[in-house]
């Protein structure tokens, strides 16, 4: 068995050198093929994405050769402002920050007029005035009742610029989600850099000219928040919503704000003091006057104007600031609304305070139109002899 076994054994292993070395050799062979495919293969697969690109470029116009790939991709407008985007996929989205601070291209800041809306715009004729000839440097958003179906011709700047909108109930948690959605829906505009809060019943006071310059160099974000020891003010502060605020942080501001991209990112993605206001600032706690300027000031105070772009006026009491009509509207008026201002701006005493005012029914557009071009910097001057 033994001697037997021995020479059967010998051609074994025999056999298995002869196969490592010839698996060697295959290896080699194999492996230097691969290695001069992989040397080759880059040329061979530039060629073929050259002849791609020829042929896709024979057969398309020469502008969307490159879309998808080139840097367009991430800054050109969504063109289309309907998306499927949930709330929180879109604030998500929106809160894509650069971390590169230069710009590789040249950009041109655009303002975001983002209009709060329950249904139509009626003063939307002047706002076409106030806007013409301006392209490039503003865009328009509108959230308005998501029943509501507007039907703004297509020359109109309005025209397609409605939002997925949500029910917004006044002095509820719903009218800050409404200015978030607002925020995060012109935020994907990379153009975008500051982003003023409208209603239906606002007014630009002043020329495009005018209210961009303002809007672009200004330092700060106009933001009113103002500490209230009344029944108005503190008086709604809820012990709740400790230790995230306190009540010497508890601020109060009107709702039509304006801020810059920086802060325009920070409201949307708070998630710190988001449930304390939904919890805990319920009416007669209005929480859209205190959510925004609360946090803004606790955070980032220093960015502050703590001051309002919007006129408003409150001398006739009243839980709601006056309203004013067709009648109101004269030229005495008019100036009476732009003159007597005293305020800071880039830490210089200015005489231009207000940029808008509300509130302005829809009889006052008549008179509105008429007086613009010579009160208001705007318009055609072919109205005055309407
Ligand atoms: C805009 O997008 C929506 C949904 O994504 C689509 O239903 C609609 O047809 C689009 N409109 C245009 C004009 O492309
Ligand atoms: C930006 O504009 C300047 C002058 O208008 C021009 O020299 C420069 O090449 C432009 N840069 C880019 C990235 O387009
Ligand atoms: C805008 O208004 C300002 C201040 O009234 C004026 O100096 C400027 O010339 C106006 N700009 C245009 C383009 O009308
Ligand atoms: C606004 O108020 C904050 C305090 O809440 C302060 O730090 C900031 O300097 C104020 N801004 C201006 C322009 O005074």
């Amino acid at each position: 068995m033994h001697s037997k076994n021995a020479p059967q054994r010998a051609p074994s292993k025999l056999f298995t050198l002869n196969l490592l070395v010839k698996s060697f050799i295959l290896l080699i062979v194999l492996g230097t093929g691969f290695s001069v495919l992989i040397m080759y293969k880059p040329q061979y697969i530039d060629l073929h994405s050259m002849a791609m690109r020829t042929i896709s470029m024979s057969w398309s116009p020469a502008h969307c050769a490159d879309e998808g790939t080139s840097l367009q991709r991430w800054i050109a407008p969504p063109s289309n402002l309907t998306h499927s985007m949930t709330d929180e996929e879109l604030f998500w989205r929106a809160s894509f920050v650069p971390q590169v601070k230069k710009y590789p291209y040249n950009r041109t800041s655009k303002v975001a007029f983002m209009f709060l809306t329950k249904g139509p715009l009626p003063l939307a004729p002047l706002w076409e005035e106030f806007l013409k000839g301006h392209e490039g440097k503003y865009s328009i958003y509108v959230h308005s009742s998501p029943d509501y179906q507007p039907d703004f011709p297509r020359r109109s700047v309005f025209y397609r610029r409605q939002i997925p909108s949500q029910v917004a109930e006044w002095g509820k948690m719903s009218m800050c989600d409404a200015e978030q959605r607002l925020l995060a829906n012109a935020l994907l505009d990379v153009d975008n850099e500051r982003f003023v809060l409208l209603s239906e019943s606002c007014i630009p006071l002043h020329n495009f000219s005018t209210v961009y310059g303002y809007l672009v160099h200004s330092k700060r974000s106009f933001v009113g928040a103002f500490d209230d020891p009344g029944p108005h003010g503190r008086g709604r502060y809820n012990h709740n919503m400790a230790p995230e605020v306190s009540i010497s942080q508890w601020r109060k501001g009107a709702q039509w704000f304006e801020v810059d991209r920086n802060l325009a990112v920070f409201l949307i993605h708070d998630a710190k003091y988001y449930p304390k206001f939904r919890d805990f600032c319920r009416p007669p706690c209005y929480v859209d006057e205190h959510y925004f300027p609360t946090i803004l000031a606790i955070e980032l105070p220093h960015l502050l104007a703590n001051r309002s772009l919007t006129s408003v006026d409150w001398s006739r009491g009243g839980a709601h600031p006056a309203t004013f009509g067709g009648r109101d509207v004269t030229e005495g008026f008019l100036k009476r609304l732009k003159g007597r201002q005293s305020c800071m701006y880039n830490d210089l005493p200015a005489a231009v305070c207000f940029l808008f005012a509300r509130k302005f029914s829809p009889s006052a557009l008549k008179p509105l139109l008429h007086f613009a071009p010579i009160l208001l910097g705007y318009g055609s001057e072919q109205r005055l002899f309407e």
